[in-house]
């Protein structure tokens, strides 16, 4: 019998809910039979304090060697401040693709049961290049940045990932009737990669109408293709539709490299009180059993985490139980050893 291998995967515990989560979706994948080494690294502010460095040099090291990173929230102060880490992170290691698959669990009751829609959020452009500046005192500029190359890399991502799994149909959200040249683009881009995918129906849509669309009917909808920003607002509305941000996961992919982690962030209204729910972290586990090639535990995570679920009996208050953190956890490693 040949060795099993040892994955090492770079660990980002994050704080806030962060480490609470972290963990428990750590002992969850150690029970799958996977064997990870993991490398566990601090980010933020509480990097700062340790290493006097937001993210450690370190870390970039453990993340490019590795190629693979779980990652937990990480605070960004509002309105000055350190640069986002989670922003950071995603362009250093050009994470242009943020997949967020967004579907019901089983025994959750939401307004729109059965909702099963996948985000495309370009990663690494738009608003989020971060360059400000005050022009004058009382005026400062915020500049969007829209290119060719990335728009058309994100819509074949999109198409190629539709193609893949056999989704039917893809939105490109947008608001080219205001942004003429920058969304302008970004849907011609698009179209033309559309034009490639015969078989995968392609629409546009303005992004305001989008979010009340999805608010009144998500079912008209199977893949939405959106700018940095516009994924950003949008993802969390979607989570909105399926019982909340404590269930969404997300992966950041490159060519080279992946970080998974929730769509959530850090939560401080919840944090060190043994109640976030897991569930998001551990979801965005499974997309990356899937990128390590293990779908045999990917499965399996997934078919206890829809047991519990279905149960109803051991849920966090988020989605209606009394169940922490901790307690959940050791529902779905029960659900994986029954
Ligand atoms: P948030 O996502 O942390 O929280 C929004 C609401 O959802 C809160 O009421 C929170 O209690 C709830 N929530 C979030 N995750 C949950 C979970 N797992 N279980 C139960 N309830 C959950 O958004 P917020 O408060 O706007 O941001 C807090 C901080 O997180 C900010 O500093 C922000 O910059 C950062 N952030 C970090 C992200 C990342 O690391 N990828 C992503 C989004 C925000």
């Amino acid at each position: 019998m040949s060795e099993q291998k040892t994955h090492k995967v770079t660990l980002i515990p994050g704080d806030g809910i962060g480490p609470e989560v972290t963990q428990a979706v750590v002992r969850i994948l150690e029970a799958t039979g996977v064997r990870f080494e993991w490398e566990r690294y601090a980010a933020g502010a509480e990097a700062f304090e340790i290493h006097g460095e937001y993210i450690p040099a370190a870390l970039y090291d453990s993340i490019e060697r590795n190629r693979v990173a779980l990652k937990g929230p990480v605070t960004t102060p509002i309105g000055g401040g350190f640069k986002s880490i989670n922003v950071t992170l995603r362009k250093k290691f050009d994470l242009f693709a943020n997949l967020r698959p967004v579907h019901m669990l089983p025994g959750l009751e939401t307004k729109w049961p059965g909702v099963d829609l996948i985000v495309v959020r370009e990663n690494t452009e738009g608003e989020y290049v971060g360059l400000e500046h005050e022009v004058v005192p009382g005026v400062v500029e915020s500049i969007k940045v829209i290119s060719e190359r990335g728009s058309t890399r994100i819509a074949r991502f999109a198409f190629d990932y539709a193609r893949k799994h056999g989704r039917k149909k893809i939105h490109a959200i947008h608001k080219a009737n205001i942004m003429k040249l920058s969304d302008g683009l970004f849907l011609r881009c698009a179209r033309k990669v559309a034009e490639e995918f015969p078989e995968v129906v392609y629409r546009e849509h303005l992004i305001d109408n989008t979010c009340m669309q999805l608010v009144m009917n998500p079912f008209q909808y199977d893949m939405l293709l959106l700018e940095n920003l516009y994924g950003d607002i949008v993802s969390d509305l979607c989570a909105g539709l399926v019982g909340g941000l404590g269930l969404v996961p997300g992966a950041n992919l490159g060519t080279e490299c992946a970080i998974f982690e929730a769509v959530h962030g850090s939560a401080p209204d919840i944090a060190g009180k043994d109640v976030a729910n897991p569930t998001a972290l551990l979801q965005s586990a499974i997309l990356m059993l899937h990128h390590l090639d293990e779908p045999a535990a990917a499965d399996k995570t997934q078919k206890a985490l829809e047991k519990v679920y279905a149960d109803r009996k051991i849920l966090t208050r988020d989605v209606g139980g009394t169940a922490g953190t901790s307690q959940f956890a050791d529902a779905i490693l029960a659900a994986m050893a029954g």
